[in-house]
């Protein structure tokens, strides 16, 4: 399994595997498959051209089994900032460490671009997610109540940070 950068030519594979991720998994994620399955596919291919973003998948073939986002903050008082965005693994490759591979890859890119501060949140009962975080040094600063409501029930996110300013 390779661990890449994805590039404006990978909008369709990004799309579609950023819509199955929604499907499946309603409660793990703020974006809905209702609102963005209504989205142009122009609006990938914007996503991954933009110099606001960075996306990595986890490609074997012509297959996208993973990927995972860093949103990076642009304003003078935040831009030490960025957010980890759209973790997911397909379930037909998961607990195979490709998850903790996409992270990395994400962490040593945001070193290198001198973000000192990493920030996610993840679903109160994602445990797996949870884990996955936890064991890459991300700390939990607070629970959000109410968060997220998905079909009207309400989902508590977890909100954790990574201090990259300190030595790996
Ligand atoms: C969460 C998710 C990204 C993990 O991907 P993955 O490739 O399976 O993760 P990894 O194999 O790299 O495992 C990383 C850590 O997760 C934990 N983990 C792995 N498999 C697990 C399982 N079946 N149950 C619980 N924890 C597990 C382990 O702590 C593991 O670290 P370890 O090997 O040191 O024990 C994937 O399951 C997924 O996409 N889930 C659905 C969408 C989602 O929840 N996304 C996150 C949104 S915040």
């Amino acid at each position: 399994m390779e661990i890449r950068r994805l590039a404006p030519a990978d909008g369709p594979a990004y799309r579609a595997l950023r819509l199955r991720a929604l499907r499946e998994h309603p409660d793990a994620f703020t974006s809905s498959y209702e609102e963005d399955v209504q989205q142009p596919l122009q609006v990938s291919f914007a996503r991954l051209a933009s110099p606001l973003y960075a996306f990595w998948g986890a490609v074997q073939g012509d297959e996208l089994y993973g990927m995972v986002g860093l949103e990076h903050e642009q304003r003078a008082k935040n831009r030490h900032k960025g957010s980890v965005i759209g973790m997911y693994v397909t379930p037909e490759v998961t607990g195979q460490g490709v998850g903790r591979a996409l992270l990395q890859a994400l962490v040593v890119h945001a070193r290198g671009a001198g973000i000192a501060s990493l920030v996610l949140t993840v679903t109160e009962g994602n445990a797996h997610a949870w884990r996955l975080y936890a064991g890459a040094g991300f700390r939990s600063f607070g629970i959000e109540p109410d968060a997220i409501r998905v079909e009207g029930q309400p989902f508590a996110k977890n909100h954790m940070h990574l201090d990259l300013s300190q030595a790996p």
